[in-house]
């Protein structure tokens, strides 16, 4: 059976639920063993464990630039040269607003990082507009089941 780990950071609850909905399909539809946690309880060095695919969440913040949700912030520092990603199996999502200038900008900002690392994405990331809704992650996570 294969495995994933996600890490999400949500401040008002939206990339938690996607991050929820995610983990159900993947366990129901793609047969994973899956591992969901808050990025404020992992620390970078879990990346080198074993998993099969990991997934990043996180939402966008700030007005005049990008800012992650405060809880990734750190997480997001500690994600530097000194890690090897190749060879590992990535996929990001989140949650955002398009009438802010920088939609989804942390999604932007965390995919860009981990592919400098080495990592491979196995899918186009999932940026939500609003509210997110159960069909259109479980369509990204399908998509994300066939890439990985
Ligand atoms: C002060 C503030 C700044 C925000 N800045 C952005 C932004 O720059 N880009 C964006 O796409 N969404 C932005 N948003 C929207 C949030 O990312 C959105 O509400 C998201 O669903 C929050 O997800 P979370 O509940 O997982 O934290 C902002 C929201 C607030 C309140």
């Amino acid at each position: 059976m294969s495995n994933a780990l996600i890490i999400y950071g949500s401040t008002t609850g939206n990339t938690a639920y996607t991050a929820e909905t995610i983990a159900a399909y993947l366990t129901a539809n793609g047969g994973y063993e899956v591992s969901l946690k808050s990025v404020a309880d992992i620390d970078v060095s879990e990346l080198n464990d074993a998993w099969d695919l990991y997934l990043l969440g996180c939402s966008t913040w700030g007005e005049e630039e990008i800012e992650l949700q405060e809880d990734f912030e750190s997480f997001y520092e500690g994600l530097t040269g000194d890690l090897n990603l190749s060879g590992k199996k990535f996929a990001v999502f989140g949650c955002g607003d398009s009438s802010y200038e920088y939609f989804c900008g942390a999604v932007d900002v965390i995919e860009e990082r981990v592919q400098k690392l080495g990592a491979t994405l196995v899918a186009d990331s999932l940026r939500i507009d609003g509210e997110p809704e159960e069909e259109e992650i479980n369509e990204w996570t399908r998509d994300v089941i066939h890439g990985a």
